[in-house]
């Protein structure tokens, strides 16, 4: 997305992460040299013992001679940054401990993310490549899963346990139970900040009914190419792992549609506010070069306070961006 369409502490944070990116490169770029520049002494200090080896008079070069011989760097180092945690995960602190893993064993997942030391420390940790003994993006019991079209379910036909919201829904949709608390919490929030009521149309959905959904889109769209832009495939539907809400605008019992949602009152407040309740926007305006899906300003997905805290203040826009992973605009 251009930089003037984003808003300031948007793009204060997509300043932050090029920022982030530099640094990094300029570490790389520091360590580099500095291994090129070993290499040449030590290949000058080798050339010096053979011609010493070969001409006893050529015996008294000094260390300080052999430095003074290494030719000049062709670029200027740039000085070292001030590092932080994600630029430094050597000196880091070790991200699997007692603690992360007691909370892992209890099997909730913003525990976890407290105990990490939050939803930044977390990412940090997952994306320089600190969690890897412990957390896996691709677990799809993990309210932290990423799915998308380069990241099927696995196993593809995964089916959670899941529990029935409060929240209005006509055809009484299911959801994971930490999901739910938190849909009906959002949903209770809107209410009170005046911003109306909230209904749900979709939550669940089995790997069954995504074939029923995403073939009824084919039929709709004129094909696979159509279909693909608004539905996902069986087997790669956030909505599969219970941890996805399709929300409509609603007047007592009287609902709208999803397309409508994000011209309602009820959308603008979710767009705002879904996170402090643990809810991103998951396919928003400009991002289908990306995520591969139309925007979608009715989809929410469940993360956790803790990571929607972290993606919002970051101002991401894809959930992809947010962990460091390649776009997914399509399938293999
Ligand atoms: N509409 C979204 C992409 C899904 O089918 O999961
Ligand atoms: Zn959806």
């Amino acid at each position: 997305m251009p930089e003037s369409q984003l808003t300031p502490a948007r793009r204060a944070a997509r300043r932050r992460r090029v920022e982030r990116r530099r640094r990094r490169a300029v570490a790389t770029a520091t360590a580099t040299l500095s291994a090129c520049i070993m290499i040449v002494a030590g290949a000058v200090m080798t050339a010096n013992a053979n011609a010493r080896d070969a001409d006893p008079q050529a015996s008294g070069s000094a260390p300080a001679e052999v430095v003074a011989e290494t030719p000049e760097p062709t670029a200027t180092p740039t000085p070292t940054p001030t590092p932080t945690a994600s630029d430094t995960p050597d000196d880091a602190e070790p991200f699997c401990t007692d603690e992360v893993t007691a909370a892992i064993d209890s099997g909730d997942a913003e525990a976890v993310v407290v105990a990490a030391g939050g939803g930044q420390a977390f990412r940090d940790a997952v994306v320089d490549g600190r969690a890897d003994d412990c957390i896996s993006l691709g677990h799809p019991a993990w309210d932290w899963v990423v799915v998308n079209k380069q990241r099927p379910l696995d196993p593809i036909d995964y089916a959670p346990e899941v529990v029935v919201p409060q929240t209005f829904s006509p055809i009484g949709a299911h959801f994971d139970e930490a999901a739910a608390q938190a849909l009906d919490a959002l949903v209770v929030g809107a209410r009170d900040a005046g911003a109306g009521e909230i209904g749900l149309e979709s939550g669940y959905r089995s790997y069954e009914t995504q074939v029923e959904s995403y073939n009824a889109q084919v039929v709709l769209r004129g094909g696979t190419d159509g279909a693909d832009r608004t539905s996902a495939r069986p087997g790669y539907s956030e909505h599969q792992l219970g941890l996805a809400a399709d929300l409509v605008a609603c007047e007592g019992q009287q609902c709208g549609t999803i397309y409508e949602f994000g011209d309602t009152v009820q959308g603008a407040w979710v767009a705002e506010n879904a996170w402090r309740y643990g809810w991103i926007v998951r396919y928003e305006s400009g991002t289908t070069d990306i995520t591969g899906y139309e925007p979608e300003p009715w989809h929410l997905r469940y993360v956790g306070v803790e990571l929607a805290t972290a993606y919002t203040e970051g101002g991401y826009s894809t959930y992809e961006e947010f962990w460091e992973l390649p776009a997914a605009p399509g399938y293999e």
